[in-house]
């Protein structure tokens, strides 16, 4: 069976990661998956449900039980039990807990499946923190995103000021160093790049340039399938 083209991105908090594969995405005609807003979810669910976060049992059964859906149109609404999530997930509160919650082996386990469903519906770009080494072992292409903490803590911060959230630069720093490490330390599926990424650091350079690297690269890489016309097919 052929497989469907695939691109994983992976890389810390604010690294641009949701900006550049939405845009990668879009001129690709692929579907776009971002596998945070499936943690988020259950992330949400356990507060909203007062589950302590370190009930690890209680929050795996829970995680088995729900429904995410991640709309693939342009409003990239998130569904979590049929409830419109979106912007709830997006909270401090959730941001600050999420990472305690994707460090329990049984909810990646379920949220790793449906991920893998959803790339076999087409081309598609992912992004998180393992799909190039354990979602997408095979993808196509596997980019490794970094930006100094500087200035990932400044692009989450202006996001959360536009959203009306007010936190100062400082604590959104603090919290998304501390996410960050907590990240990379976990025993399941650290956020470490794949032995065969690309890292591109994106300090000081603009979503476009990226963009385009990722494209040229991408074509690079599917060069021969392109010329086989495999990349049109799948587009259509
Ligand atoms: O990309 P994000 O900030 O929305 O991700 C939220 C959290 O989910 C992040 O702190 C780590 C976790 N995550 C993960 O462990 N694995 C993924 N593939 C994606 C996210």
């Amino acid at each position: 069976m052929k497989k469907n083209l695939q691109i994983a991105i992976d890389g810390p908090a604010g690294a641009g990661k949701s900006t550049i594969a939405k845009a990668i995405a879009r001129q690709l005609g692929f579907f776009y998956v971002d596998t945070g807003a499936m943690y988020r979810a259950i992330a949400y669910k356990a507060l909203r449900l007062n589950i302590a976060l370190t009930q690890e049992e209680e929050i795996a059964g829970m995680a088995r039980q729900t429904e995410i859906t991640l709309e693939h149109s342009t409003a990239r609404r998130v569904f979590c039990d049929g409830l419109d999530v979106t912007e709830a997930i997006r909270s401090p509160e959730v941001s600050r807990s999420v990472s305690i919650i994707a460090a329990y082996p049984e909810v990646r386990e379920r949220l790793v499946e449906l991920q893998r469903q959803e790339a076999g519906q087409g081309g598609v770009v992912m992004d998180g923190r393992d799909i190039g080494t354990y979602v997408l072992p095979d993808a196509d292409l596997k980019i490794f995103l970094t930006a100094s903490s500087e200035e990932r803590a400044r692009r989450r911060w202006l996001e959360l000021q536009r959203a009306g959230k007010e936190l100062s630069l400082a604590e959104v720093q603090r919290d998304m160093d501390a996410r960050d490490h907590y990240d990379q330390q976990r025993a399941v599926s650290p956020l470490i790049p794949a032995a065969d990424a690309i890292l591109l650091d994106t300090t000081g350079l603009q979503i476009e340039e990226i963009v385009d690297r990722i494209l040229s690269l991408f074509n690079d890489k599917v060069e021969d399938k392109v010329e086989t016309g495999y990349v049109r097919s799948q587009n259509q």
